[in-house]
């Protein structure tokens, strides 16, 4: 059997990683600035990482969700804690998709209505719910086009009341920072403002932090920095450094029902051993402090580069915007100075490095950036 050709592959088999670094089959060494698509927070093969689920798979693996599980009340507990969020419940599933999913099925259960405001450009991930609130009409499948979903500019808080308004709408689902959208990072006033029209009506606001969550903005949310708390947030990619796991965090306005929510292997003993190893390290390594200081050097040093239009973001999440497609910097990005990273439609180069990223690494980046850039 061959794989199911899906994506457009780099020719690189990448083997081993370490902190920030990874290697591949040949033995040649690559800066991750990219963290395998955000998902790796504390770094590759971390230490606390490898022997809490090494520990975990040799005591038990996984049992279902049918009885206690300890393990999901100490993540639950931790994750409340350093997040600012202890007076909400947390919901386990496998995957960022999946949390959205959960959010918009939980909102529609709560409030009876089944209308979505979404916003231009937003990424929500890729299954039914989900990619129905994605605005991108290439991954929506004719079974995915339901029609529950109204695109508004990003920023448009005359557009979302009007929505509102009408009185179908369940929630407004919004990123706390927008990723595959190019790194464009909503006012604050933005977010303070839907939060005070979905209070007063009813209706749920859902903040994905799939991407921009677990610290990669500098704050554990990147909605804290409008000082804003939502209904919902949705979690996932840097939660379990790579190990699958998604979650949903739900105001104590919810009230739970039996039945309503559920998951074979959401919130399983490895996935809870992972998270507890990534929310711990986290608070031991500080690393809340080191995404924001590494974050500012290296947006400060990429403004000094001439020739690129715009540079965004907040921590670890930063967007270098081109005038001009960028697919060829970032070959060579990766061929010849062996950097890993993203990037955002065909302008936006996108780092989204492990939280774990020292200075000493991110000026290498800059050094080999320049080095391709010529300058
Ligand atoms: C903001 C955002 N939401 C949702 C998702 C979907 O997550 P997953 O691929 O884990 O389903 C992603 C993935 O890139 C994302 O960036």
């Amino acid at each position: 059997m061959k794989l199911y050709d899906v994506y457009p592959l780099f020719d690189v088999n990448i083997v081993n990683g370490e902190g920030c670094k990874v290697w591949d089959d040949k033995g040649t060494e690559y800066l991750d600035l990219y963290g395998g698509h955000a998902v790796i927070s504390i770094g590759h093969a971390h230490p606390k990482y490898v022997e809490k689920i090494s520990n975990q798979v040799a005591t038990l693996g996984f049992y279902s969700n049918s009885v206690i599980n300890n393990l999901q009340k100490n993540v639950a507990e931790l994750l409340g804690r350093i997040s600012g969020y202890e007076d909400y419940n947390l919901f386990f599933i496998n995957s960022g998709a999946e949390a959205n999913e959960n959010a918009l099925k939980l909102s529609s259960f709560k409030n009876g209505k089944k209308r979505v405001i979404a916003f231009k450009k937003a990424f929500h991930g890729r299954t039914s719910l989900a990619v129905e609130v994605t605005d991108n009409p290439k991954i929506i499948a004719p079974i995915n086009a339901n029609g529950h979903t109204t695109y508004l500019q990003f920023g448009d808080i005359e557009g979302v009341r009007a929505e509102i308004e009408k009185g179908d709408v369940t929630a407004v689902i919004i990123e706390g920072i927008q990723g595959v959208g190019g790194v464009v990072i909503p006012e604050e006033s933005f977010l303070q403002e839907l939060q005070t029209l979905c209070n007063a009506t009813d209706t749920t606001l859902i903040l994905d932090e799939i991407q921009s969550g677990c610290g990669r903005s500098g704050k554990f949310f990147a909605h804290q920095w409008a000082g804003i708390k939502p209904d919902m947030i949705t979690q996932a990619k840097g939660t379990g450094n790579g190990f699958p796991i998604g979650v949903v965090l739900i105001s104590p306005k919810f009230e739970a029902v039996y039945g309503e929510l559920g998951t074979t292997f959401g919130g399983n003993h490895l996935a809870c051993a992972a998270a507890e190893a990534v929310l711990e390290t986290m608070e031991e390594e500080n690393l809340l402090e080191n995404v924001n200081r590494v974050g500012e050097y290296l947006m400060q040093e990429l403004r000094k580069i001439e020739n690129i239009k715009e540079v965004r973001g907040r921590g670890l999440m930063i967007g270098i915007e081109f005038e001009e497609p960028i697919k060829e910097i970032r070959r060579r990005l990766l061929f010849e100075e062996h950097v890993f990273t993203g990037v955002s439609g065909t302008n936006v180069i996108r780092l989204l490095p492990p939280l774990t990223l020292s200075m000493t690494e991110a000026k290498e980046f800059i050094r080999r950036f320049r080095k391709v850039l010529g300058q």
